[in-house]
């Protein structure tokens, strides 16, 4: 039986949803946040606003170019972690959103994990060359830097791992130095290609085991252009290719050097790269020709599937589906790896009575059918536009009345504190963009109530200058009724 699955990401800084047919792409669509270059790094609650701003659209667009409506897909992968914790609540929300709109059940998938197994992925048009079990991925992003021991899609281990900064981040920072800008990963690997990587000689580390550092590297990077621009002004512009190359190469050579070490200790041969910085092409150099010299299978990503992408968290969440293992509604997203349950998928809660392909048991009978959702929007009184952003399913705990005020206040990620209309509430009202309601149509009543509740708590911090409910694409049905009560309100 075919199984169909929406993935959803937003660890970072890219909203991307994809849909995958088994392990067919069937769409990917990516929509990356410009605003973050002109201050050469991710801001987080700019990143987080931009999600929410993004993930509609995306989400959507994916499931048309899929050919797909909500229902015919049997679960929601959304990243649960590492990453921002702010962005990442963002996917976790609206996966939530969907999974009682729809009644599909969802899949948390951790981040890292996705990038690995997105060397699973087959397109439409062609197979992808995939790796056998056991091998080496090494994880080269710009929040990590890991060698990973794969056993199977839910056995992985991680045997090395950076002590300080991530290869990405060694890219990026000595990107800002040479004053090239955010990400500086891509644009130092474009320079490189017209630079002599032999020009310079930086610090290697010295690191136990199949441990990365790259702190050394950066301040190295950083002292030698210090003390050659004190006398040569001009000579980060005289010298940009080949310090972009030199740079590069010592990356990669450290890379290359434990990898290289852990597969011989091992005794594994087929090699994958994953993550932004297998995008590099000095790297994907370096790895195609240690293979030759080492008898390696290598795998090197589709250049898509490199940096963030939702088809990767569909491909592990495929994985994961398949081994029933379903998250509650009660997940919530975690910003560090070490929070995580860790890969073993046995150490994961089944959810009683949810097995793959049945759809019964899922969830209370009271959450099936009429429920309804909702997106608000409003401005502040700056103009800027803001919608309350609560956690859906604790909003539909408390129209059942099994969640307080407080608690949901708290659960979304804000100050709760003494008095949750104000901190709570209002200042989700001020920080975050969006509330998506889910609304049991049996439990109306009380809906009408909480929100009547909602916007006298907006009123009293924020001017609101206009409440809008958008019928969205994918819920049109459904909001259309609730649309026209909400509007009712305004005063
Ligand atoms: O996997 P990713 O999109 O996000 C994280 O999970 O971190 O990786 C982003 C990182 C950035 O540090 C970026 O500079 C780096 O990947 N990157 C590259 C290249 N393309 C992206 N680094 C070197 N060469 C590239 N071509
Ligand atoms: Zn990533």
């Amino acid at each position: 039986m075919d199984i169909t699955i929406l993935g959803i990401e937003s660890s970072c800084d890219d909203t991307s949803a994809a849909v995958l047919r088994n392990n067919v792409l069937l769409s990917n669509v990516i929509a990356s946040q410009a605003v973050h270059v002109k201050y050469g790094g991710v801001i987080p609650e700019l990143a987080s606003r931009a999600h929410q701003q993004n993930i509609i659209p995306v989400v959507d667009t994916a499931l048309k170019e899929a050919g797909l409506t909500p229902e015919e897909i049997d679960a929601i992968a959304f990243t649960r972690g590492p990453g921002l914790l702010g962005s990442l609540l963002v996917g976790v929300s609206f996966a939530k959103g969907l999974s009682i709109a729809h009644n599909i059940p969802m899949v948390e998938v951790n981040h890292l994990q996705g990038h690995i197994l997105s060397h699973f992925i087959d397109l439409q048009d062609r197979a992808l060359p995939h790796p056998g079990f056991p091998f080496l991925c090494l994880l080269v992003s710009g929040g990590h830097t890991q060698i990973v021991r794969v056993d199977s899609p839910l056995e992985m281990e991680i045997i090395g791992t950076t002590i300080d900064d991530a290869a990405g981040e060694a890219f990026d920072k000595c990107a800002k130095v040479m004053g090239l800008p955010y990400p500086g990963g891509p644009v130092i690997d474009k320079l490189a290609k017209e630079g002599d990587p032999k020009a310079f000689r930086f610090a290697r580390p010295h690191v136990d085991g199949y441990d990365y550092s790259f702190s050394g590297l950066k301040t190295s990077f950083l002292y030698t252009l210090r003390d050659a621009v004190a006398n040569d002004p001009g000579f980060i512009e005289n010298n940009k290719a080949s310090l972009c190359a030199s740079l590069q190469k010592t990356i990669v050579e450290i890379l290359l050097d434990k990898l290289v070490r852990a597969s011989k200790d091992l005794g594994i041969r087929d090699i994958a790269i994953a993550g932004g910085v297998s995008a590099n092409s000095g790297l994907r150099n370096g790895i195609v020709e240690e293979g030759r010299r080492r008898g390696w299978r290598t795998f090197l990503p589709e250049f898509k599937f490199t940096t963030d992408n939702a088809a990767m968290i569909a491909m592990a969440g495929y994985y994961r589906y398949q081994h029933g293992d379903f998250s509650s509604l009660g997940v919530s997203p975690v910003a560090r790896l070490q929070e995580l349950h860790e890969p073993d998928a046995a150490g994961h809660k089944k959810a009683p009575g949810r097995t793959a392909g049945s759809r019964s048991g899922r969830r209370g009978k009271a959450l099936r059918a009429s429920t309804k959702a909702i997106y608000l929007e409003c401005k502040d009184r700056t103009g800027d536009t803001v919608v309350i952003d609560i956690l859906a399913h604790k909003l539909h705990q408390m129209f059942l009345g099994t969640a307080d005020m407080n608690d949901t206040c708290r659960l979304a990620g804000f100050k709760a504190g003494r008095s949750p209309q104000r901190t709570g509430i209002v200042m989700g009202a001020v920080r975050h963009e969006q509330l998506l309601l889910l609304i049991g149509g049996n439990h109306r009543k009380r809906l009408v109530e909480f929100r009547n509740h909602v916007i006298a708590y907006i009123f009293g911090v924020v001017t609101v200058i206009d409440i809008i409910t958008r019928s969205l694409p994918l819920f049109q049905k459904q909001s259309s009724f609730m649309a026209a009560e909400i509007g009712h309100h305004i005063p």
